[in-house]
């Protein structure tokens, strides 16, 4: 120890602590969070110790109650009328079902070129609580229902190792000199049994330094009017994950954008872990995005009618940028129009996925700009059923209709910072790529059943090309990652006959 640094007496540090906590609580009384302390005289040391520090990571709360109100207020403001159109063809957007097959052969082949060089990055996006689905663990563990029996985390490994060894092939590199690295954004609610799981599972067969976990930021929730933070329990307020707009933070903050450049890697691809048919680090999508020039680019699916509850990637007329516009914020009109170059198609029929290819170095420059100010990236409010614990009546409540507001920031409100030249737009097949696990078993939309049935007829249909046969017309096939990433490379298919649930 340095001879001036003396160790604190007992009392000493008695005195800092209280010091801290009468801070502490004047801080949040004078913000009209008084509630809070309530029980506080009735709390253990260790209870109030960990009340203290987790209220002291909120460095104003009365700022951050004013950014609410912000919220609420911006939140309505979006409603207001803007004047959309859809992107330019000519200058953004280009499509899979479409394009030519010498096109695609192109940008696969440029993009499983970068992914042998090591030049590829993955985001996966886990840090969700999945509230809808209702499952207690992480939405990556969960099992849909596959022959298999795999979790969403298995798939997405399986895909990045069979990726890895396309590349090798194809380039002649040694694979395990191939990195493709997966950058696991996580939350507060979902860290620790998301590590627990690769961990058990030795990361799923890829290497333990190609996969990292960095964690998103966490929000206080509040009243619904805004005004007050919702008590958790009698030492500790509700939180929750900042949105996954939150990644732009979370990367500048765990010095992700550093590891990138210390691994060379120049283009991300960067997803949700609920889309079971995700294709991960898509070399299509990679060669598109890095052929183009893009800073950001975006896979879009078709909207398949104008009252599917999606968000669409537009065009602001009045800046010229792109943007998105959520399904509560585009007019009737505007949702039925029909394109006049093809009247079987509707005009604004970009349906955002949240499956984005990013440019490093545009990251790189872009990222302290974007979360140095709300005005990139606004908080949004969510009305959601909280269960909090009641100060008035010391009960712990579940509510059945929303009760408290969630904040959330949204990935792409950036889209607006891109060039339109430099922004893609790529339109592929939703029975290809898109099946998404929102909601409970037996919903009916957007659940187990829906991706499991989705996944199997996708790996059906890849062994009818290859002029396999199967016993039935219902029949499904599994084809495994390991297998198969795109449905390459299956020709010992052909003339043999399948079973349901059989797995290749
Ligand atoms: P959703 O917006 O569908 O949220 O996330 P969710 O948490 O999965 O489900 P609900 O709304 O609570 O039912 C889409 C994707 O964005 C990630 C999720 O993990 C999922 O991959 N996400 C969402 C984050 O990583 N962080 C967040 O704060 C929110």
């Amino acid at each position: 120890m340095l001879p001036f640094v003396r160790r604190k007496s007992y009392i000493e540090l008695l005195v800092i602590i209280n010091m801290t906590e009468s801070f502490l609580k004047y801080k949040y009384e004078k913000a009209g969070q008084g509630h809070l302390f309530k029980y506080w005289d009735t709390l253990s040391e260790d209870e109030r110790q960990s009340f203290a520090s987790q209220l002291s990571t909120i460095q104003d709360p009365a700022a951050f109650l004013s950014d609410v109100q912000e919220a609420i207020k911006y939140s309505s403001s979006l409603a207001e009328s803007k004047i959309y159109k859809p992107l330019p063809t000519s200058i953004c957007c280009s499509s899979t079902i479409d394009e030519s097959k010498k096109t695609l052969s192109i940008w696969h082949h440029e993009g499983l070129k970068l992914i042998s060089q090591s030049k590829v990055g993955i985001i996966l996006m886990a840090g969700g609580q999945g509230t809808r689905l209702g499952s207690s663990a992480p939405k990556g563990m969960y099992n849909v229902g596959l022959p298999s029996g795999k979790s969403l985390f298995q798939l997405q490994c399986e895909r990045i190792l069979k990726l890895r060894q396309l590349a090798s092939e194809e380039f002649s590199v040694p694979s395990h000199n191939v990195h493709l690295p997966l950058y696991i954004m996580t939350s507060k609610p979902t860290r620790a049994a998301t590590e627990m799981f690769f961990t058990k599972h030795h990361n799923f067969g890829l290497e333990p330094n190609d996969v990292i976990f960095f964690n998103q930021g966490i929000l206080p929730a509040v009243s619904m009017d805004g005004k007050q933070f919702l008590l958790g329990s009698k030492n500790s307020i509700v939180e929750s994950p900042d949105g996954n707009g939150g990644l732009y933070k979370a990367l500048h903050d765990n010095k992700i954008l550093d590891d990138f450049h210390k691994r060379s890697i120049e283009h991300i691809h960067a997803y949700c872990v609920d889309n079971i048919l995700v294709k991960v680090a898509d070399p299509v999508f990679i060669g598109y995005s890095a052929i183009n020039k893009y800073d950001i680019a975006t896979k879009v699916v078709r909207k398949q009618d104008p009252s599917e509850k999606v968000g669409l990637i537009v065009l602001d007329a009045n800046t010229n940028a792109p943007c998105v516009i959520e399904y509560s914020e585009i007019s009737k009109e505007l949702s039925e129009m029909k394109d006049p170059q093809d009247p079987n198609l509707l005009m604004f029929r970009a349906a955002n996925i949240v499956n984005h290819y990013y440019n490093v170095k545009f990251l790189s420059e872009m990222i302290p700009k974007w979360i140095s100010s709300r005005k990139y990236l606004p908080y949004h409010i969510a009305k959601k059923k909280i269960k909090y614990f009641d100060y008035v009546t010391g009960v712990t409540k579940n509510p059945e209709t929303p009760n408290g507001v969630k904040m959330e920031q949204f990935i792409f409100d950036v889209f607006p910072s891109v060039k339109l030249s430099r922004f893609g737009c790529l339109e592929v097949q939703r029975s290809d790529e898109f099946s998404p696990l929102k909601n409970a078993p037996g919903s009916g939309s957007s659940c187990p059943e829906t991706c499991r049935l989705e996944f199997l007829k996708r790996s059906t249909n890849w062994l009818l090309k290859w002029g396999a046969q199967v016993d039935h017309k219902d029949t499904l096939v599994e084809v495994d990652p390991s297998t198969s990433y795109d449905g390459e490379g299956l020709q010992f298919v052909k003339g043999k006959l399948y079973h349901d649930g059989d797995i290749l």
